[in-house]
């Protein structure tokens, strides 16, 4: 059993074809959260690697494509021959249905988006405990005309038949339908009817048994070598710092390079938490004043952030060839990178993936690819809520684990146009008062992100007795889920006017504050 775990990574349970939906990703986060490894892979990946990974069920997901285009996406067929259950969504089901000789045509009624009551007309085992008339997800503008043989409709909305379908016989099963969605009141359920009692997978992926699986991995590949992590104090590579730890002790060493950006007291935060309390070594790298220098008079966003990316590479360049040499690099690549670098669109005329473009400012602090590094890069199967959840069984504390997101080039993209260590210095007074009321105001872990921005102009305004002329700073709270879309944080009255007397009072040089109400979009969480 060590030895399998050692030479063979785990496969997935559930394999998930992507057919390009944008939804290919989130049915892998429902069937982890049910605690059930499951991965994306292409539509075209053959039968004979399928049976080597032999799934105990196969999901074949939506996409943006009708099943009669001429050069549609498809499946192996023989998939539906191999004894494992399938699920088809959307895209899935009328491939699924068009493969084994039904008939898909352009909806007769109209094309069906967003929220429909779903009528079951059949208490199959897939529907199991969905209720009647709840309300599932559409989006398609094909429909079923005709089922193949042995396929019975279990479920019907007012616009469609075919709402969901099934082969008992076979294990087939087809919905119209986005189960993986929020917005479908019955979704999980349906997605566990299908993993656990039709696919029978068990409950097994869980943040204790990653950690388990992937020390003794972690050791095999890097055997007695050493190993260097740019540590920046968010969740990934702090996670990534403490399982390398555990994996491999004092062969790992971590480089945290201090741009001078950082948040106040954060470095110190750090190096106390990983190099004092868990004796993680952590080689502190102050390049402050090479920083601030580069970018004198730099005042457009993208050069800042390509003049501290490019800075970044050459410091951490010199200081690994100073400290090492290192065989390998750790990286905290995600599995989102992973699928998003693959690009999760298809091609309708050749059936490829097309590259997704990733913004290139996300992408600062970003290593170039010609180092002479191996990589190691445990958490690239994990999404982000799952890196959490294994930071926090290796002991993470909540101040790492729910850290809001900071981006790589820190409170340097905050000031707009020319930064000065003075700004910073005010930026970052602010700043900890925004972070210190709100956590007082018990919304810290409510809130996607909380900050303050200095803008660079003075405006006038009377303290005591005296005119002042200062900077403002705007106060940016925002509300999301994944930072792509984002909502203007409600923030009670109270505790604006406590951040915003605190600040024009404790902070010098700043004497107004105002609260940004711009959603993203058209806004973006950053001003710069
Ligand atoms: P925007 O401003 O594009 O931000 O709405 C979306 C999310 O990305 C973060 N962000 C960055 N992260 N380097 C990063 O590592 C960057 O240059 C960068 N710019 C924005 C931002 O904080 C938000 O969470």
């Amino acid at each position: 059993m060590v030895q399998k775990l050692l030479t063979h990574e785990r496969d997935p349970s559930i394999l998930i074809l992507d057919f390009g939906s944008q939804y290919s990703e989130l049915i892998a986060r429902r069937i982890r959260e049910a605690n059930v490894f499951s991965l994306v892979v292409s539509h075209s990946i053959s039968i004979e690697e399928i049976k080597k990974i032999n799934p105990d069920g196969i999901i074949l997901s939506g996409g943006p494509n009708s099943v009669y285009e001429i050069d549609a996406p498809v499946c192996d067929r023989d998939l539906f021959d191999i004894d494992i259950p399938v699920l088809g969504i959307c895209y899935g089901m009328q491939l699924m249905v068009s493969q084994l000789g039904g008939v898909v045509a352009k909806a007769t009624k109209k094309a069906e988006y967003g929220r429909a009551p779903i009528m079951i007309d059949n208490d199959a085992d897939i529907l199991k405990g969905v209720q009647n008339k709840s309300i599932m997800w559409m989006s398609h503008g094909d429909s079923i005309e005709r089922l193949p043989k042995d396929f019975f409709i279990i479920a019907h909305t007012q616009n469609t038949s075919y709402a969901a379908i099934s082969n008992n016989k076979r294990s087939l099963y087809g919905v119209q339908f986005h189960p993986e969605v929020i917005h479908s009141e019955y979704g999980m359920q349906l997605i566990k009817n299908f993993v656990y009692n039709i696919c029978k997978s068990k409950p097994d992926w869980t943040a204790d048994t990653f950690v388990e699986e992937t020390i003794p991995r972690i050791r095999e590949q890097v055997s007695d070598k050493k190993v260097l992590l740019a540590l920046s104090g968010g969740v990934d590579s702090s996670t990534l710092a403490f399982l390398l730890h555990k994996a491999i002790g004092d062969q790992l060493t971590c480089m945290f390079i201090d741009q001078g950006f950082m948040r106040k007291g954060e470095p110190e935060f750090l190096m106390n938490f990983f190099d004092k309390k868990f004796h993680i070594k952590v080689e502190y790298i102050n390049s402050r004043d090479r920083f601030i220098k580069k970018l004198e008079h730099v005042t457009d966003p993208e050069q800042k952030r390509k003049i501290i990316g490019n800075e970044f590479i050459r410091v951490f360049e010199e200081e690994s060839k100073r400290l090492g040499p290192f065989d390998y690099l750790a990286q905290g690549t995600l599995y989102p990178d992973v699928i998003e670098s693959a690009g999760t669109n298809i091609d309708p005329k050749t059936g490829e993936r097309i590259a997704v473009k990733i913004k290139s400012h996300h992408n600062v602090g970003g290593l170039p690819k010609d180092l002479q590094f191996k990589l190691v890069e445990p958490l690239r199967k994990l999404f982000k809520d799952e890196v959490r959840s294994v930071g926090k069984a290796l002991g993470l504390p909540d101040e790492i684990i729910k850290r809001h997101p900071f981006p790589g080039p820190g409170l340097a993209i905050r000031i707009l146009g020319e930064i000065s260590n003075e700004k910073l210095n005010c930026l970052r007074d602010a700043d900890w008062i925004v972070r210190d009321e709100i956590k007082k105001a018990g919304l810290y872990n409510e809130i996607w992100q909380a900050f303050a921005v200095l803008l660079p102009v003075k405006t006038v305004g009377v303290m005591g007795d005296k005119r002042t002329y200062a900077w403002p700073v705007v106060l940016r709270c925002v509300s999301s889920e994944d930072g792509m879309t984002a909502d203007w944080s409600k923030i009670p009255y109270e505790v604006l006017e406590k951040i915003a007397n605190r600040i024009v009072n404790e902070v010098e040089q700043i004497n107004r504050v105002v609260f940004d109400i711009t959603s993203k979009p058209p806004g973006t969480i950053e001003w710069e």
